[in-house]
């Protein structure tokens, strides 16, 4: 039977050299708070419970995350890893495993921890170690001559040979909480930090007959951790290349998988192909054959199969049909559905409309709060007038109305089946089916008329 499991991860530092108000944890990578991350990570291994340790910054980061299923302790003052955790033994199930995380490691996967998880036991500690080429700065693994550990060494402690060696602390481990919480009150601050080292409960372990067994990550990006903008940057470009090769595996074609930013989850359908320069926010999907320009940005949409994005389109929370063609230049938003064969044309901005199959809208238009029927054709420059300054109004156009140029609906206002509606005119009354209406004063020629002419200067 295994061991109920607690996560307690720590995020209660500032990370000043990060140069920010906010706390380091709620920093985003991919889109999403680096702590979300490791909360979600470790949320796959279904814990018993997910303690999160914060500090700096006070509530912003419970705030933030804003889920009560995880236990907040607040760490007021950041006296060392060791004293984090003892703030939160009264949180733990004395008979598990604890699972210590940081919230500003983003990266590791989750086959990593399980695989640490696994190897722990009722009297076995797992620690997550690797072997770095520059280790400057982190705590060394201390193995004895028959490789057992002993213990851990900080950097700061540490003596000219134990500073050569290569094996270090990741901060990532599993351990025993029974024992954990006799370990917890014998940690002193008496080192060169003045802290409470949770790595001194190697030391402790290996006095108590509790084995150290050490595991491994298969990358050394899994261990990295975030203290400046420069990492955040570097693990950014870390993340994208994953996720561009994920994409790339599947059978997306990219472009250049170094120009796309995944910030959320994009599922894609077989053939499609993204092109340089894209950004897709939230949950997006593209359906098969999808065809997406240079320089699009997608927030949570859904692109149905054959589509094509020109460049420069934006969507933002609205549905594609089958077969539209959209771009360039177009802005698709909330609450918008287009059909299928649907065609929308540059500096064209749609907003909470339905545009219904085979209809046009191509040029220099705003449709919003607008229900679009079949086979319109909105001509160049159309205007939907859906606010009068307070409230919002719905402009109604019927299947097979052809609107011409520059026309402005002002809604409320139905246009009719079949109706034409002349070039230029100001709609303000429901106009009849199958009719031709329009409003327009009628052209004169002044005959005879002379331009100015410039006045010579005195
Ligand atoms: C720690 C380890 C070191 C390891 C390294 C890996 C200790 C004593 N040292 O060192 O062996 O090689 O991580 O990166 O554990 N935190 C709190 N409260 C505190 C102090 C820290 O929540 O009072 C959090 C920080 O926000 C951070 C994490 O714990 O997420 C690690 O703290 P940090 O100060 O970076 O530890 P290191 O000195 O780097
Ligand atoms: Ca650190």
């Amino acid at each position: 039977m295994s061991l109920p499991l607690n996560v307690v991860i720590l995020g209660a530092g500032k990370g000043t050299r990060m140069y920010s108000e906010q706390p380091k944890v709620l920093h985003k990578l991919a889109g999403k708070p680096l702590l979300q991350h490791t909360l979600d990570s470790s949320g796959l291994l279904n814990p018993h419970k997910t303690i999160v340790v914060y500090g700096y910054g006070g509530n912003a980061v419970p705030e933030a995350i804003n889920n009560p299923d995880y236990i907040w302790v607040q760490q007021s003052e950041q006296l060392g890893t060791g004293h984090a955790l003892m703030q939160t033994v009264s949180a733990l199930d004395s008979e598990g495993i604890t699972l210590v995380l940081y919230g500003d490691v983003p990266l590791t996967q989750v086959n990593t921890l399980k695989t640490l998880v696994a190897i722990a036991g009722e009297n076995r500690l797992g620690l997550l170690t690797i072997e770095l080429a520059n280790a400057d700065g982190y705590g060394r693994i201390v193995r004895n001559k028959n490789g057992g550990v002993l213990r851990i060494v900080e950097h700061k402690d540490a003596n000219e040979q134990e500073r050569s060696i290569c094996e270090i602390n990741t901060g990532i481990m599993a351990i025993p909480t029974k024992h954990l919480l006799n370990w917890l009150k014998n940690l002193s601050n008496n080192n060169a930090q003045k802290e409470y080292y949770l790595t001194d409960i190697i030391e402790m372990a290996v006095n108590d007959n509790v084995e150290v067994v050490t595991s491994h990550p298969d990358h050394e990006w899994e261990i990295l951790g975030i203290n400046s903008k420069v990492q955040l940057a570097q693990v950014e470009r870390l993340y994208q290349t994953q996720i561009a090769h994920t994409l790339l595996a599947q059978g997306v074609t990219l472009m250049d998988p170094a120009r796309i930013d995944v910030r959320g989850d994009l599922v894609c359908g077989k053939e499609v192909l993204i092109d340089v320069n894209c950004i897709f926010e939230g949950k997006v999907q593209l359906g098969d054959g999808v065809v997406v320009g240079a320089h699009c940005v997608i927030r949570n949409s859904t692109v149905a199969a054959g589509t094509r994005l020109e460049p420069f389109t934006i969507l933002d929370q609205c549905e594609t049909g089958l077969n539209n063609k959209i771009g360039p230049f177009s802005r698709i938003r909330p609450g918008t559905q287009l059909k299928e064969d649907v065609h929308v044309g540059n500096f064209v901005e749609i907003k909470n409309s339905q545009v219904d199959s085979g209809s046009k809208i191509n040029h220099l238009s705003y449709v919003g709060d607008s229900t679009v029927g079949k086979r319109v054709n909105v001509g160049a420059g159309t205007i939907t007038c859906n606010y009068d300054g307070a409230n919002k109004h719905r402009t109604i156009i019927e299947d097979d109305v052809f609107i011409g140029s520059d026309t402005q609906l002002v809604a409320p206002v139905t246009v009719s089946k079949g109706a034409t509606i002349g070039a230029g005119s100001t709609i303000t009354r429901d106009t009849p089916e199958g009719e031709l209406s329009l409003s327009r004063s009628k052209q004169v020629t002044v005959t005879g008329w002379k331009r100015p002419v410039k006045k010579a200067k005195q």
